[in-house]
């Protein structure tokens, strides 16, 4: 049994699997180390990955070793995880345009395999449902990696955000947008929108692997892993997964755990 199964398998009642490392670049290390595996077993595998600071370590590991040809990622069925309401690859300032940069390009993938979040459809209401039904007829997804918003959002699924929520548009806390301006040294004005797998379609994953890093995320981790499950908290219901989830976290995020 491959350790994906193991982990994929178990009951929703068992524990997390919470993995305390010193720091950023063991994070990414282990993160990328997990990706490979679940692609070595499933090399046709439809995954979710995520944008922001903390997988820019992850992403860097996985581009080096399958442009040394160590991985593989040909086969692979990538669906993005959250991309502004409108905005698109060809937008400098969209989420899809930075995991191309970050990702696509260095990997030398076909954009063909990347499954884009439908933000500029002219029906985004149907256009979602029908991302949720590509994700199916891809088998599911075998993996999500997802990082965690300062206000304990998972892909775009802000505070009040349901367990069950699917692929929809959202509108983006104040919050948010600052904390995505940052990206663009405050040069782009993030729209208010936009559209995000659900909760539920992230949870539905085989398995979920959740990376945080940095004492700024110490206190929204303690309550993502150690708080009530509520959706003033949207990483809280991570939990309920049991053992599909597992949380890499560096020492300075996980400082405040118990
Ligand atoms: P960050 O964002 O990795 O830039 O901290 C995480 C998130 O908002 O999901």
């Amino acid at each position: 049994m491959t350790q994906h199964e193991a982990i994929g398998q178990s009951d929703s009642v068992s524990k997390l699997h919470l993995h305390v490392v010193a720091d950023y670049a063991e994070v990414s290390r282990l993160a990328a180390d997990v990706v490979s595996r679940v692609v070595q077993d499933y090399p046709d595998a439809a995954i979710t990955l995520p944008t922001g600071e903390t997988p820019r370590g992850m992403y860097e590991e996985l581009a080096r070793r399958i442009r040394e040809g160590i991985l593989d990622f040909s086969g692979v069925q990538l669906f993005c995880l959250d991309e502004y309401l409108g905005k698109g690859i060809d937008d400098a300032a969209s989420l899809t345009a930075w995991l191309s940069e970050t990702f696509l390009q260095p990997a030398r993938l076909d954009p063909a395999q990347v499954h884009f979040v439908p933000s500029q459809a002219a029906d985004p209401v149907s256009a979602a449902a029908a991302y949720e039904q590509e994700i199916e007829r891809h088998g599911g997804l075998k993996l999500a990696v997802v990082g965690l918003g300062r206000n304990g959002h998972v892909g775009f699924n802000e505070p009040g955000s349901a367990v069950d929520s699917r692929t929809r548009i959202i509108d983006l806390t104040e919050e948010s947008r600052n904390q995505n301006a940052s990206y663009y040294d405050g040069e782009e004005t993030i729209p208010g929108q936009a559209m995000t797998m659900g909760l539920g379609t992230i949870l539905d994953a085989d398995l979920v692997v959740l990376i945080v890093s940095g004492a700024a995320k110490a206190d929204i981790l303690l309550a993502t892993l150690e708080g009530p499950l509520t959706p003033d908290v949207p990483g809280s219901f991570l939990r309920t997964i049991g053992s599909r989830l597992i949380a890499i976290v560096d020492q300075e995020a996980a400082a405040k755990l118990s």
